[in-house]
């Protein structure tokens, strides 16, 4: 399975929980109020409510329905709020992905061996934004290429989360000035207007 870019490091900081797809797996990405980055299968083991609705408690993901907590560290329930005193069998657990950070861009992938790094992104670069247009890679490739962004050196990260829809990860040269930063954000909503026309 292939790494997949899906979203950036400062857009998840602690206590923060994000939804992602990854090969056509809806995901939940979450931040331990440690720091500690994890990847799950975006249904609760209980009744199947999505934990990208759910809280971080501390190093816990609880979700939204009944309250269950799962712990960052393999993602098996540690509390279940109408049974304070039960210790959860090891059993009840979430389907965890491996997740990673690098250069700034956070990298999910379904299974492989966990000796396999992510992709490092070229030296120079710096993650400038990610955002979802609904169109195919192939597409937006076409219409960045047909507008070229001159002030700056831009390159494109793909992760296809539909047959239609595409989270589009811009890096930047690290020189960029702020201007040119935001020069190179109004050409990525340019380029997604035209594109999505
Ligand atoms: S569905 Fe998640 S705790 Fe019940």
């Amino acid at each position: 399975m292939t790494w997949r870019p899906v979203g950036l490091t400062r857009d998840v900081p602690a206590g923060r929980v994000m939804r992602a797809w990854v090969d056509g797996q809806d995901a939940v990405v979450w931040r331990s109020t440690r720091g500690v980055l994890s990847a799950w299968d975006n249904r609760c083991p209980h009744r199947g409510m999505a934990l990208s609705h759910g809280f971080v408690r501390g190093e816990d993901l609880a979700c939204l329905y009944h309250g269950w907590h799962y712990g960052a560290e393999g993602g098996v329930c540690s509390l279940i709020p109408s049974h304070p005193d039960l210790t959860p069998p090891d059993t009840i657990k979430t389907r965890a992905f491996q997740s990673a950070e690098s250069d700034g861009v956070i990298w999910v992938r379904l299974e492989g061996s966990p000796d396999l790094a992510p992709p490092a992104i070229a030296p120079g670069l710096d993650p400038l934004r990610s955002f979802e247009i609904r169109a195919r890679e192939g597409d937006i490739a076409h219409g960045a290429a047909a507008k070229p962004f001159e002030p700056a050196i831009l390159s494109l990260l793909f992760n296809p989360i539909a047959h239609d829809r595409t989270l589009v990860t811009v890096l930047i040269d690290a020189q960029a000035t702020s201007d040119q930063r935001k020069l190179a954000s109004r050409w990525c909503e340019d380029v997604r207007r035209e594109v999505e026309a």
